[in-house]
């Protein structure tokens, strides 16, 4: 197994243009969505950045890329379909990972109209056959796909909730799935990146826009173990940790990658990562890639490394 991996995490891009929706389309939640997309999403959210962060994706090349959700606006059929030849620019299917964010799941839109066409960018590598017939979001997440020394466990926390509500949850199911995949992982020496699109840390997130299950999550991952834990849906950059018996885990989130950056701590940023190891430790360097506004690049702002026990060890 090749023992080093890079490999970069984007989030929050909203990247589908909501100008020719029809007012027919806007019924229940869509119609407070398409009118905050009018007000400010529409002026924060620029295509010109997502493609100024596609240029310079393929200069710094990471070996993979993952997406930690809100591709869309208000999960219009279109937007879906917008998002996938988006996706098919970045990448194959192998090389980019997606999970969905709340807005992916603004109201209940079936699988077939929606997730279906990001599904060859989100389902594990091995998906028993019974799955496949039946794609849907409790049978594909958590999805697991490794590249390297790295296990890529993506959950998805997106679900509709009700008006001027953002919360997520990720639920009983997916979280002793988690702790399985977890102990596997640890047990193959991989180093563990869980994705979700909602912050986990309890208390971070506003009322509204909070993981509603943080804290069984947070258990889980303190039982279990993981390396790194990478969340979008705050639209600024965190970073937190979660304690664990004897270590922590790094917890990153990051601004959206299509923001113009009107508030400077949201500009659009990307981070990059290197995983590497020695005996009975793991290395993670990690380069904060931030859009210089006005000049359609982006540049290094934050490099840093970190060093953490292999559990396996
Ligand atoms: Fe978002
Ligand atoms: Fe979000």
């Amino acid at each position: 197994m090749k023992n080093e991996l890079t490999f970069a995490q984007l989030s929050d891009p909203h990247l589908s243009s909501l100008e020719n929706v029809h007012w027919s389309d806007l019924a229940s939640k869509r119609l407070l969505g398409y009118l905050s997309w009018r007000k400010r999403r529409r002026a924060e959210h620029r295509s010109e950045v997502l493609e100024s962060m596609q240029r310079d994706l393929r200069q710094t090349a990471p070996e993979h890329l993952v997406i930690t959700g809100d591709l869309t606006h208000i999960s219009l059929p279109d937007e879906f379909r917008q998002a996938r030849d988006w996706l098919e620019s970045l990448g194959t299917p192998g090389d980019v990972t997606v999970i969905p964010g709340n807005h992916d799941a603004y109201v209940e839109v079936p699988w077939e109209k929606s997730f279906a066409h990001w599904q060859p960018w989100m389902v594990s590598d091995e998906m028993p056959e019974s799955n496949r017939q039946t794609p849907s979001s409790e049978t594909v997440f958590p999805s697991l796909r490794i590249r390297g020394p790295v296990a890529f466990i993506g959950l998805s926390s997106a679900r509709p909730s009700a008006p001027f509500l953002a919360t997520g949850r990720i639920g009983a199911d997916q979280l002793e799935r988690l702790g399985e995949i977890l102990e596997l992982t640890r047990r193959q020496g991989l180093f563990r990146v869980v994705l979700l699109h909602h912050p986990p840390v309890p208390g971070e997130e506003k009322w509204r826009k909070r993981l509603t299950d943080a804290d069984s999550f947070c258990r889980v991952i303190a039982r279990f173990g993981a390396e790194l834990v990478l969340h979008g849906h705050r639209h600024r950059a965190v970073q937190s940790r979660i304690e664990i018996p004897g270590t922590h885990v790094p917890v990153f989130g990051i601004p959206s990658a299509s923001s113009s950056g009107h508030q400077p701590e949201r500009a659009a940023q990307y981070y990059l990562y290197r995983v590497g190891q020695s005996d009975n430790t793991w290395k993670l360097d990690v380069a904060v890639m931030s859009h210089v506004t006005g000049q359609n690049r982006f540049s290094v702002t934050q490099e840093s490394h970190l060093e953490m026990p292999r559990q396996s060890a």
